[in-house]
């Protein structure tokens, strides 16, 4: 099942970030969204099953520099490793996909794996105009997925909040 994560969620999300990328860091990353401007409750997502929390991901704010244009970017992308492989991945971003074009929202960035993204429709983001935050992150790796309310003058730069750590610590 997928629901919306909730307040008292947070240990546990926590808990299956660290599982699935194999050190903290992700986790404390997932809090500081969560705790910043750029958190948005309605796009951030649990995969449940028997009570138990077993996948998370979340989208959030990012902006277009120089522009007063804000965008959604999908991080971090989490299933507890016990149950990945089984479709529970899929299902998350499926979701917080069909959640943001509800929303009327134009586009979801990605800094992800370049053989899992494109199944849903994630393209390259350099093609389409947008630039990446930090020339480190590989091209292959920054994806966009165009939302029913994409405009196509949507281009530039796009800049992370201050707390997003550098590439490859991002995911
Ligand atoms: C990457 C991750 C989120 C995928 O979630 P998942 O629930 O395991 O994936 P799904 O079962 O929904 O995968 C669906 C398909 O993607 C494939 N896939 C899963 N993980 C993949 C990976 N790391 N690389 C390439 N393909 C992958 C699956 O084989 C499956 O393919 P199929 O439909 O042809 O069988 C999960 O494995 C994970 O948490 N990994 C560790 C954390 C991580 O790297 N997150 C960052 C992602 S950018």
């Amino acid at each position: 099942m997928i629901r919306l994560e909730r307040p008292e969620d947070e240990a546990e999300i926590s808990q299956v970030i660290e599982a699935a990328f194999g050190y903290r860091d992700v986790a404390r990353f997932a809090e500081q969204i969560r705790a910043s401007p750029a958190f948005i409750p309605e796009l951030a997502f649990v995969a449940e099953e028997a009570g138990e929390i077993i996948g998370h991901t979340m989208l959030s704010w990012v902006e277009l520099e120089g522009q007063d244009v804000k965008v959604l970017i999908l991080t971090p992308m989490s299933v507890r490793p016990d149950r990945q492989r089984q479709g529970v991945g899929v299902a998350l971003v499926e979701a917080a996909l069909a959640a943001a074009d509800e929303l009327g929202e134009s586009l979801v960035i990605v800094e992800g794996i370049p053989a899992y993204y494109p199944r849903f429709g994630f393209r390259s983001a350099s093609a389409l105009g947008l630039e990446r935050p930090d020339p480190r992150t590989p091209d292959a790796a920054w994806m966009v997925y165009p939302l029913s309310g994409y405009d196509p003058a949507l281009r530039g730069r796009v800049v992370y909040p201050s707390f997003f750590p550098p590439p490859p610590a991002r995911a």
